[in-house]
C-alpha cells in the first residue's frame, strides 16, 4: 500500500477550503497567515513560496515578511509584537533555520501561543506534553493523519521514530504516546539502530539522512513513514528511507515526494483556520 499524501491532502483541502469560505462569510475576511523569512536560505525560500501559494489555493490570505539576514533581534521582536496585536492576523510562522545571531527559541517564544501555527512555542509544546494540545506542529499532525489511513486503531502497536528534532521527532513521540502506541525515539547516538527499528509496527524516519533506512531495518508488514526531504548532489530528491529496497517488505509506505510533504502544508492551513476559529470563540 502506497500512502498517497498528495491525495489525502487534496481531500483535506476540500474540507478546509469550505471552512475558509464560511469564515469569510461570517467574519468578512478569510484566515490570515504571516510568515517571517529572515535571510535567504535556499531551502527556506522554496518552502515559504510554496506555503504562500498553497495558502491562496485554500482561499486564505498570506503575507511573507522578507527580512534582511542582518536584522537585529529587537526589530524581529517588534514585528512579532505588532503581528501579535493585530486582530486581522491569525497565524504567525517564523521560518527556520534563523541566521546564527538570532536565538530561535527566544524568537519563537515571542509569538503569541494562540497564533503559533507551528506549535513550537514553549507553551504549546508544554500543552502537548501534558496531553491538552491546542496548536501542534504540522508535520507530526500530517504523519498521524497518514497513519489513520493505514489503520484506524494503532493502540498497543510499537512505534519507532528515528530523529529527535523539536519540529518532528519529539512532538510526534507525544502524539503517538497519546494514541496509546509504545514509542521508541532513536537518534544519531543510538547503538544498533536496526535492533530498535526491527521491532517497529510503525517506523517513522525523520533524521535527514538520505536512504538511511533499508530493508534490514524494517519488520515485514510494518508501516513506514518517511519525513525526509534530502537534496542529493545530483539534484535529485531523496527521503530518509530507501524506498525501492523497503517497498517490498513494508505493508505500507509513504513516497518522497508526495508523501508527508503535502500533509505538512495542509495542516499549516488547518492550524491557521483553527487559530482564527479560536480567536472568534468558535470552537467546533
Ligand atoms: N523549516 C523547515 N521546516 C519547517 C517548518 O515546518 N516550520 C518552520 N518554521 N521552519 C521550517
Amino acid at each position: 500500500m502506497i500512502l498517497d499524501g498528495k491525495n489525502y491532502a487534496a481531500e483535506l483541502k476540500d474540507v478546509l477550503t469550505r471552512q475558509c469560505t464560511a469564515l469569510k462569510e461570517t467574519h468578512g475576511r478569510p484566515p490570515s497567515l504571516h510568515v517571517l523569512l529572515i535571510g535567504s536560505n535556499p531551502g527556506s525560500l522554496v518552502y515559504v513560496s510554496m506555503k504562500q501559494k498553497r495558502a491562496y489555493d485554500f482561499g486564505m490570505q498570506s503575507t511573507v515578511h522578507r527580512l534582511d539576514e542582518t536584522i537585529s533581534k529587537e526589530s524581529v521582536l517588534n514585528l512579532i509584537d505588532e503581528l501579535n496585536q493585530n486582530k486581522e492576523v491569525d497565524g504567525i510562522l517564523v521560518q527556520l533555520p534563523l541566521p546564527a545571531h538570532l536565538d530561535a527559541n527566544e524568537i519563537i517564544d515571542a509569538v503569541c501561543p494562540e497564533k503559533d501555527v507551528d506549535g513550537l512555542t514553549s507553551i504549546n509544546l508544554g500543552r502537548l506534553l501534558r496531553g491538552t494540545p491546542s496548536l501542534v506542529s504540522c508535520t507530526p499532525l500530517g504523519c498521524m493523519h497518514i497513519l489513520k489511513q493505514w489503520r484506524s486503531d494503532i493502540s498497543g502497536l510499537n512505534a519507532v521514530i528515528v530523529g529527535r528534532s523539536t519540529l518532528v521527532g519529539k512532538p510526534l513521540s507525544l502524539l503517538l504516546t497519546h494514541a496509546n502506541t509504545t514509542v521508541t525515539l532513536c537518534h544519531s547516538k543510538t547503538h544498533d539502530l536496526e535492533i530498535h527499528t526491527k521491532q517497529a509496527d510503525i517506523l517513522i524516519a525523520a533524521c535527514g539522512s538520505p536512504k538511511l533506512i533499508r530493508k534490514e531495518h524494517v519488520k515485514p508488514g510494518a508501516c513506514v513513514i518517511d519525513v525526509g526531504m534530502n537534496r542529493l548532489t545530483d539534484g535529485s530528491l531523496s527521503g530518509d528511507v530507501d524506498f525501492d529496497d523497503v517497498v517490498h517488505i513494508a505493508d505500507a509506505i509513504t513516497p518522497v515526494p508526495f508523501g508527508v510533504g503535502p500533509m505538512t502544508v495542509a495542516y499549516l492551513m488547518s492550524n491557521t483556520i483553527q487559530a482564527m476559529k479560536n480567536a472568534y470563540g468558535n470552537l467546533d
